[in-house]
């Protein structure tokens, strides 16, 4: 099997689980790679609330849908155009589900049992873990190839799961003697693949850390911002002349990084402006710079927030327009495996 996907549309999928709060590592890692692959136009993007995969974790049934509806103004507010992209939301597309059973019928449990996530989420307490926290993979293969997607944006600690789905759309091809599914490209670049809690520069920036103060929140105020960043963790050197002088300093990195992303430029550029002077100088040029960038965004979020009718009309006509290329995807896949129509 190769990997010459030019016989499929170049397109792109990518997810995030509703499962409450996004934070700037969301934004810098996922969202706002999201907008820039709809703006460059060279590729169909279709983005998803992935609640199916909320659920495999306890989700209380009102959280998820304000979580739900809070993730779509996420992603409108952070530039995602209706218009230009589908935005959908997982379970109003069944297709993704019924791909996903039979990428159940296709992966195999040892190359489940390997995925790191599955290790790290279920822990020393898998027997009680559920079967969809195991399965979470093969349903994130069908979120992806159902579309037959070409290219999937996202950050580092998605990279074992694209790899298991180009081995089920592998596997799916060789079983089956076709060249049906594309063997789909991650895209894991940029400054932004994995930003790193403001309080331990070792551990990535999540909603789940019990610190608020490690992460700053897209619909955080700008006194939470600036708080946030004044008390970041950092060390008491200058900026360095050259990226290699971050070496060995996590947070230092963590936050040059972050500068890098929100004003589009790389890391060596930034350490370049500000080679030489003290976190005292660069924190607040780092405030002013997020505050600029995230608190329109946070306005916007709020905004529509408002309205969930309207957020809830725009995710009808996602899944509507999401079924006009998954419907006919699962209708071949069901051909091609035999089911009788
Ligand atoms: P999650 O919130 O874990 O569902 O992640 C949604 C998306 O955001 C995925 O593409 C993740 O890789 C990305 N992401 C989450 N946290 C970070 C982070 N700290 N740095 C970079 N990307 C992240
Ligand atoms: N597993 C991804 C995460 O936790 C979310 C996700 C589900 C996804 N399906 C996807 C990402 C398909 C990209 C493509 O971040």
């Amino acid at each position: 099997m190769t990997d010459d996907n030019s016989k499929f549309t170049p397109r792109v999928f990518s997810g995030i689980q509703p499962s409450g709060g996004l934070t700037l590592g969301n934004y810098l890692g996922a969202i706002k790679r999201f907008v820039d692959m709809q703006e460059a136009g060279s590729h169909e993007t279709i983005y998803c609330m992935v609640d199916l995969h909320a659920i495999t974790v306890w989700q209380d049934p009102a959280d998820l849908a304000k979580n739900t509806r809070e993730l779509a103004a996420g992603y409108l507010a952070s530039g995602i155009d209706p218009e230009k992209s589908i935005l959908i939301n997982q379970s109003q597309v069944p297709e993704h589900a019924q791909l996903g059973w039979i990428f159940n019928c296709v992966a195999r449990m040892g190359w489940m049992k390997r995925m790191t996530q599955w290790k790290d989420k279920a822990g020393k307490n898998s027997e009680n873990a559920s079967l969809g926290l195991f399965g979470y993979p093969t349903l994130m293969a069908a979120d992806i190839l159902v579309y037959h997607a070409t290219h999937v944006p996202v950050g580092e600690d998605q990279k074992q799961h694209l790899e298991l789905t180009r081995d089920i759309a592998a596997k799916f091809n060789h079983d089956y003697g076709v060249d049906f599914f594309p063997i789909t490209e991650p895209v894991i670049e940029g400054t932004a693949t994995r930003i790193m809690s403001l309080r331990d520069g070792s551990k990535k920036m999540s909603k789940s850390d019990p610190s608020d103060m490690s992460r700053i929140n897209l619909t955080d105020t700008a006194d939470d911002i600036a708080k946030k960043f004044r008390k970041a963790k950092t060390d008491p050197e200058p900026l360095p002349e050259t990226v290699d002088g971050l070496e060995n300093r996590p947070e230092a990195r963590n936050l040059v990084n972050i500068y890098a992303a929100l004003s589009d430029q790389s890391a060596d550029q930034v350490v370049a402006e500000f080679a030489g002077q003290q976190f005292g100088q660069f924190k607040p040029a780092l405030v002013d710079l997020a505050v600029a960038k995230m608190g329109p965004i946070g306005d916007e979020m709020n905004r529509l927030m408002q309205d969930p009718a309207e957020i809830d009309r725009l995710l009808a006509r996602g899944a509507e327009r999401a079924r006009e290329i998954t419907a006919p995807i699962l209708q071949q896949t069901y051909d091609i495996v035999g089911m009788v129509r």
